[in-house]
């Protein structure tokens, strides 16, 4: 039987993956139900996300548990600000908000950066590795439904320019999991927060399906 932790944390966060991705939310933005607007509210929380994630990297860059994971290549915060300065235009900053289930994610995000590195590696787990796998999907149907340029403005977050293959990528990040330096209990330690990344994603999205209630 298999019980590395990249399989243990990936089994483990399978049900509320099923459960993000199909949140109401979710599925009424890849079925085309909403508007450009609701992608770009999306999007301004994702920036509130990735300003917490990427925040104390350099820091984190020299620690001996979350130093491996932190690269260079998966920085998102770069392309979701060109992103939001096309989908919001220029003055984007001054409108720009954080809904409370965002703000209460990145809260938790930043906590973990500051004082807890290994649960910092289940919120990086979380995003960076969703981002590369689903975040095609979603990259792919917001092109079609919003018609932004291929890989161009308005979906930069999706495209990691400096990752050439993301199936070698991931198995590389799987094998950095597999050798993450503590013990069993902290694993399970860092299974349950990344349960809790899971958790505060569906808030985000059950926030914005609220503030953008499709027909159905
Ligand atoms: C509609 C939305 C989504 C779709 C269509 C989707 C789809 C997928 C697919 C197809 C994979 C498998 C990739 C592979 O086997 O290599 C995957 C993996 C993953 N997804 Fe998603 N996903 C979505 C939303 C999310 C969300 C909201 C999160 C969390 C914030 C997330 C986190 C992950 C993670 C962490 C993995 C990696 C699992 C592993 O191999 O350890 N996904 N996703």
């Amino acid at each position: 039987m298999d019980t590395s932790f990249s399989t243990l944390i990936r089994t483990a966060s399978h049900e509320q993956h099923t459960e993000a991705e199909t949140s109401t939310f979710m599925s009424d933005l890849l079925g085309g139900a909403l508007g450009v607007d609701a992608y770009a509210r999306y999007t301004e929380q994702l920036w509130f996300v990735y300003k917490a994630l990427e925040g104390g990297t350099e820091r984190l860059a020299s620690d001996p548990v979350a130093g491996p994971f932190v690269r260079t290549e998966l920085l998102r915060v770069p392309e979701l600000e060109r992103d939001l300065a096309h989908l919001r235009g220029a003055g984007w900053r001054e409108t720009v908000s954080a809904l409370p289930a965002t703000a209460a994610y990145a809260a938790r995000v930043e906590e973990c950066a500051r004082t807890w590195p290994a649960g910092y590696v289940a919120h990086h787990y979380t995003r960076y590795l969703g981002d590369l796998s689903g975040g095609q999907i979603i990259r792919d149907r917001a092109e079609k439904t919003w018609g932004f340029a291929r890989k161009g403005d308005g979906v930069r977050f999706y495209v990691f320019e400096q990752v050439g293959n993301p199936a070698a990528f991931k198995r590389g990040y799987r094998e950095l999991l597999d050798a993450i330096g503590v013990d069993e209990l902290e694993q399970q330690r860092v299974i349950a927060e990344c349960k809790r990344a899971f958790s505060l994603n569906t808030g985000v999205f059950q926030a914005l399906g609220e503030e953008f209630p499709t027909a159905a």
